[in-house]
């Protein structure tokens, strides 16, 4: 019977030594979580997959989203644009480039990209205008029909009826030649607009006309994303259950839950993970020492 003993113990023994393997691999990454993740940023309600910092919501959205001293930015390729609204029921949010135009006010702007790999997408629901483009534009180009006739082009006589057009260097009410409702690859990822290479000056999108399609001043300027909300695991489902929010850590960016008070996280919610604490690293030794006195009592069973 006493090699069966011993037996046991070997099993027990390398059963009570996983944890302690774990939470040495555990211990040696980095903490990226600095103070605490929140679920709002200024006035806009920051939920998952969405976080107000690195190590906040998930690590697909981090790389995008972020909340810069009480305003949630949105980051591209081209620029980095305010998130004016977040609707989470139909996972859209609305972003605002500051140097595209708008009724009350044109300017030139900048390019507009967004990256094929992120999880956000245009929505059907934006209109893209260009505004005074050169009549030799690519855009113009008889063989390619890249700009929408009929009645979206009213929006372009809708926007050269704004005052705000001559900051483009138009008269208002100029002739609407110069203009184009863009009506390329628009519910593609990855989606640039590149005003050089279409020799336009400026752009705008509509998202909404506000209920008053013949008042451009009513209209709603700002570009809307839908965004993949398949992101929403289980896991993050318990993290908020238990008064979490649901972020990462690590360099595999492993799931973490984060709580308000920003003391602790684990690596799931009703305290089965592993906690961030400053008293880890006593722990991690009193488990040591345990692993060392079970290893003395396996040796002695022998
Ligand atoms: C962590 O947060 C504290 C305040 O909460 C701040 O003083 C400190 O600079 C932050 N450290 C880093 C590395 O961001
Ligand atoms: C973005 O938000 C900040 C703070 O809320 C504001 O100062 C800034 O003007 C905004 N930019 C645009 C383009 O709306
Ligand atoms: C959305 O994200 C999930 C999980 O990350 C991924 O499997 C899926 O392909 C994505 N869907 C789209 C349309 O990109
Ligand atoms: C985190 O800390 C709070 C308060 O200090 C405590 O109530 C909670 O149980 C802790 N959570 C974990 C997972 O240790």
């Amino acid at each position: 019977p006493i090699p069966s003993i011993s037996n046991a113990w070997i099993v027990t023994y390398i059963l009570l030594s996983l944890p302690i393997y774990f939470t040495i691999s555990a211990a040696v990454n980095p903490i990226p979580i600095n103070g605490t993740c929140h679920d709002t940023c200024g006035t806009i309600s920051v939920k998952y997959p969405f976080g107000s910092g690195f190590g906040c919501g998930h690590p697909d959205f981090a790389r995008y989203v972020r909340c810069n001293a009480g305003t949630l930015e949105f980051s591209t390729g081209t620029g980095i644009y305010n998130v004016s609204d977040i609707d989470y029921s139909s996972s859209t949010l609305i972003i605002r480039d500051p140097f595209m135009s708008a009724c009350s006010s044109m300017q030139n702007s900048g390019s507009f990209s967004l990256d094929r790999a992120s999880p956000f997408t245009l929505t059907g629901e934006n209109i893209f205008v260009l505004l005074g483009c050169s009549t030799n534009s690519p855009l113009f180009d008889p063989a390619e029909d890249l700009c929408a006739m009929g009645s979206r082009s009213r929006v372009c006589r809708g926007l050269y009826s704004c005052k705000g057009v001559t900051g483009i260097g138009l008269l208002q009410n100029a002739p609407p030649s110069t203009c184009c409702v863009y009506e390329s690859p628009i519910q593609l990822a990855g989606y640039t607009l590149d005003l050089p290479k279409l020799q336009c000056s400026s752009y705008t999108s509509v998202y909404s006309f506000g209920g008053s399609e013949g008042d451009p001043m009513k209209w709603k300027f700002g570009i809307s994303l839908q965004y993949n909300d398949s992101y929403y695991s289980n896991v993050c489902k318990d993290c908020e259950t238990s008064g979490g929010l649901c972020g990462f850590t690590g360099f595999d960016q492993s799931f973490a839950c984060v709580y308000e008070n920003g003391k602790n996280t684990s690596t799931s919610c009703f305290g089965q993970g592993y906690e961030w604490s400053g008293t880890r690293e006593s722990k991690n030794l009193n488990m040591l020492s345990f692993g060392g006195l079970l290893l003395l009592w396996l040796l002695i069973s022998f």
